[in-house]
């Protein structure tokens, strides 16, 4: 018989590439978000729970500016929700897949950070996902918290696309020239995601797709992906500031991952360029 996995917030960017993967996989999948569930409400937990064997937690509270002001609602999302699902998946002998987030570090180190180093956030939404982290930990379920950045797909809001929709028009495009990561397709996490289930790996991942490049160098590989007509000039993060601040260096060192992944993990514009071209 097929294995039950749950899936939560299924309906965002990341659960709706996971539960196409996990249904190849041969999994059976429960696919639950807002409004039927709720994370913050323990009965929903419980319900969701029930026969499955893996949970894989999808849901969060993710716009970052606005968890600067109501740090309350993100929080109940992000941490103590955590905490209670990995409460109740222990009662119940599930597996946990929590995914958590590159913003529970400063951005300051000079190097890509791995899964040893210590966090600290410097916003509101990190210091929420770190809380989710510890709680998770704390609760003593089996599990494995799987870190991801710069995430785009496509559903939902996210940096490609927009950086597609205002490329289109034309128009000076500025962008920041000193934050760095990889641009990273829920697709590929999705796999990523499906391995870590299989072989039922513990403790903490890092995962994105290959190299790096600044947010300034993604915008220009987008705009001559698609030959837009943009003009995309790099600047400062200083000159746009946002309620919260971003860390400078998002880079992951995903050797630890890649360990248990059967392909070596793409580099980020040959997902990139496959996204943009579907
Ligand atoms: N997007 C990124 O760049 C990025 C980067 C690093 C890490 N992550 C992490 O990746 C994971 C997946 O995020 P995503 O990119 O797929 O974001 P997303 O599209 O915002 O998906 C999150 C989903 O959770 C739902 N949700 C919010 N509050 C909930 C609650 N109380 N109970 C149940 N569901 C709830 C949302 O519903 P509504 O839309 O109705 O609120 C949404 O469907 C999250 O843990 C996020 O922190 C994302």
């Amino acid at each position: 018989m097929s294995e039950a996995i749950t899936i939560l917030g299924a309906r965002g960017m990341l659960g709706s590439d996971l539960a196409p993967v996990l249904i190849q996989g041969g999994y059976s999948v429960q696919a639950l978000d807002l409004p039927e569930f709720d994370l913050t409400k323990p009965k929903h937990l419980a319900h969701a729970l029930d026969g499955a064997q893996v949970v894989v937690n999808c849901a969060a509270f993710t716009n970052v500016d606005q968890a600067e002001k109501q740090f309350a609602a993100a929080l109940a999302v992000n941490g103590p929700a955590v905490g209670a699902l990995g409460l109740a998946a222990r009662e119940r002998g599930v597996f946990v897949v929590h995914i958590s987030t590159d913003f529970v570090f400063d951005g300051r180190l000079e190097r890509p950070y791995v899964e040893t180093d210590p966090p600290n956030p410097i916003n509101a939404y990190g210091r929420s996902k770190l809380e989710g982290e510890r709680a998770l930990q704390r609760s003593g379920c089996s599990h494995v918290i799987l870190r991801v950045q710069w995430s785009y797909g496509r559903h939902g809001a996210n940096f490609v696309a927009k950086i597609v929709e205002r490329a289109r028009t034309g128009a000076e495009l500025k962008v920041v020239a000193d934050q760095v990561g990889a641009p990273t397709w829920t697709a590929d996490m999705a796999g990523a995601i499906e391995s870590l289930i299989r072989h039922r790996r513990e403790g903490l991942y890092h995962f994105a797709n290959a190299g790096y490049a600044s947010r300034f160098e993604v915008a220009r590989f987008i705009a001559q992906e698609l030959n837009l007509p943009a003009r995309i000039t790099p600047c400062a993060s200083a000159a746009f500031p946002t309620p919260a601040t971003r860390p400078k260096n998002s880079r992951f060192n995903t050797a630890r991952i890649q360990a248990v992944l059967a392909a070596p993990i793409r580099p980020w514009q040959e997902a990139l360029a496959e996204f943009l071209r579907s």
